[in-house]
């Protein structure tokens, strides 16, 4: 069937901005695969390349900014292009939208229908909102081929940066490998006055930079293999918002970056360099559940798989001409332990790599040093508002009574295990009252590796760290072993191999009866594999 000419032009001109989707990839594939099958000299010298204008959300199109409103909005999860890949799609207002940004305000009804147009059963869950089981997607309904489902809820949550992603269980990571996934993007009277005082514009001046990796194959495959399955699946270049090798034209001002990393296990440890190589410090201004109380700065933090963080960036000390980089620096992925142990190995394979290279990494491996953005400086902006020395006001969390919960991570009998359990959809291994704050103590093993943990429905303080590997120590900043990232409001966090960390989660909800929520790795291959727990809030 003809697509009508101005459909088509659009649809080409997504499918030529996922470049990593289509043909275009094939040179990329070609190029990450040379650096990444040579030795680790060969990915230091080879020069940085930023070819690509970073595609960046406005109206409609990819990740588009989709204003729900009141009303019914028909998502579609559905193939896109021919070469393996998957999108949220709707259409509205005789607008297409793909992986649109879904942008509500609190306080919002909010109306979706998924119909689903694969040939595999999805649902759709809304990481990080305030929701009652029924309408938080986690699994225990799905969308067969052809079906449809509707959500219907009201957005409580604080202006924030969410996101969507399917979780069927024991095909998320496929799915939301291929492309499955989308922002939501809450509004308030805070969040409009930081823009207001700002002069922040999303998509000219607030861009959200969603970052995952891909393996360079065309078609996209998810094909795990067992050791992708114990470690997570990680691919070798690395797409910001769905753009491989992107360049931003900037002008030297302040923006705002609202960062997702949407990979399926990899971890950044982001930073910004100058064109001199000299990090470049910049603000966290807000986590996971929203805008921090003040700014905070730093010159790196590291971002597990779907964790946000909400960054000023300030271009104005560069000249025109130059560039920043965004990069992820080298750490210690600490897989170590569970790597089997191949004679020819040298012990440093599969760790960091001394200079950034543009995006391309080796497969298999978390730690690599290399960059993923360049901004160009193009321009100088007229004016320059001054930083609000307040960004929110504090949302104090009642203090957690009672016991702390232990979780223990770790792994048995060839499973990633939460207390020594695995997934099982008719238990309920954690019950908590509906009133009740508790403190969860969240303990790694030692020999384990990183793992990224979320819970659904509630967000979260961090109140602790201990016993923190050394490679967090320059990134402590208080007494209590925590982090920039640990002082706003979370869903989600990363416990390293050894470490411990105490969460408080309020309880208090509004709904009605008995409520079942999810609490797991985001390490999407440990998530299906069963590192995943029911709790029921009763
Ligand atoms: Cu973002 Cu249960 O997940
Ligand atoms: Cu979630
Ligand atoms: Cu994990």
């Amino acid at each position: 069937m003809p697509l009508p000419s101005r459909t088509r032009r659009r649809l080409l001109r997504h499918l030529g901005t996922l470049g990593a989707l289509g043909a275009t990839a094939a040179g990329m594939a070609g190029a990450a695969r040379t650096a990444a099958t040579s030795a680790s000299a060969d990915l230091c010298t080879t020069p940085p390349r930023f070819d690509t204008p970073l595609l960046v959300p406005r109206g409609d199109g990819v990740m588009g900014r989709l204003t729900l409103g009141n009303r019914r909005v028909a998502l579609r999860a559905a193939p896109y292009g021919n070469h393996g890949a998957l999108a949220f799609v709707t259409r509205v207002d005789r607008r297409d939208y793909f992986d649109p940004t879904l942008v509500a305000r609190t306080g919002d009804s909010v109306r979706i229908t998924l119909a689903n147009s694969m040939d595999e059963p999805t649902i759709a869950h809304w990481h990080g909102l305030t929701i009652d089981t029924a309408n938080d997607g986690n699994g225990d309904v799905l969308v067969a081929p052809g079906r449809t489902i509707d959500y219907a809820f009201t957005v409580r949550n604080r202006a924030g940066l969410y996101w969507y992603h399917p979780h069927p269980h024991g095909a998320t990571a496929g799915q939301a490998y291929r492309g499955l996934f989308g922002l939501i993007a809450v509004e308030d009277d805070e969040e409009l006055a930081l823009r207001r005082t700002l002069q922040l514009a999303p998509g000219e001046t607030e861009i959200p930079l969603v970052l995952h990796d891909r393996r360079s194959t065309t078609p996209l495959q998810y094909a795990a293999s067992v050791e992708d399955l114990l470690h997570g699946w990680y691919g070798d270049e690395i797409l910001v918002n769905f753009t491989p090798r992107p360049f931003l034209d900037v002008t030297a001002r302040r923006y705002r970056f609202r960062v997702l990393n949407a990979s399926n296990a990899r971890i950044f440890r982001l930073g910004l360099s100058r064109d001199n190589g000299a990090p470049m410090p910049f603000l966290l201004i807000g986590t996971d559940g929203g805008l921090l109380e003040e700014p905070i700065a730093v010159t790196e933090l590291f971002l597990a798989p779907a964790e946000r963080a909400d960054l000023l960036v300030d271009f104005v000390d560069l000249s025109v001409g130059g560039f920043v980089l965004l990069e992820s620096r080298a750490f210690d992925p600490m897989h170590a332990e569970l790597r089997p142990r191949r004679s020819s190995e040298s012990p440093d394979e599969g760790h960091a790599h001394a200079a950034p290279a543009n995006g391309a990494v080796s497969s298999g491996s978390d730690g690599g040093a290399f960059a993923m953005l360049q901004f160009r400086i193009r321009g100088r902006a007229e004016t320059r508002p001054p930083l609000p020395a307040r960004l929110s006001v504090p949302v104090v969390q009642p203090a957690p009574g009672g016991d702390e919960r232990p979780l223990r991570l770790g792994f048995a009998k060839g499973r990633w295990r939460i207390n020594d359990r695995v997934y099982d959809m008719n238990a309920t291994p954690i019950v908590v009252a509906r009133a009740a704050v508790e403190t969860w103590l969240i303990r790694n093993y030692h020999s384990s590796m990183p793992h990224a943990m979320h819970l659904h429905g509630f967000q979260f303080r961090v109140i602790e760290r201990e016993t923190s590997p050394e490679q967090l120590a320059p990134l402590v900043i208080d007494a209590r072993g925590r982090l920039a990232t640990d002082l706003g409001w979370k869903d989600t966090v990363l416990v390293w191999p050894g470490e411990s960390v105490r969460i408080a989660i309020d309880f208090r909800h509004p709904f009605a009866g008995d409520q079942i929520y999810l609490f797991h790795c985001h390490n999407l291959e440990h998530e299906d594999g069963g590192m995943m727990l029911r709790v029921k809030v009763a």
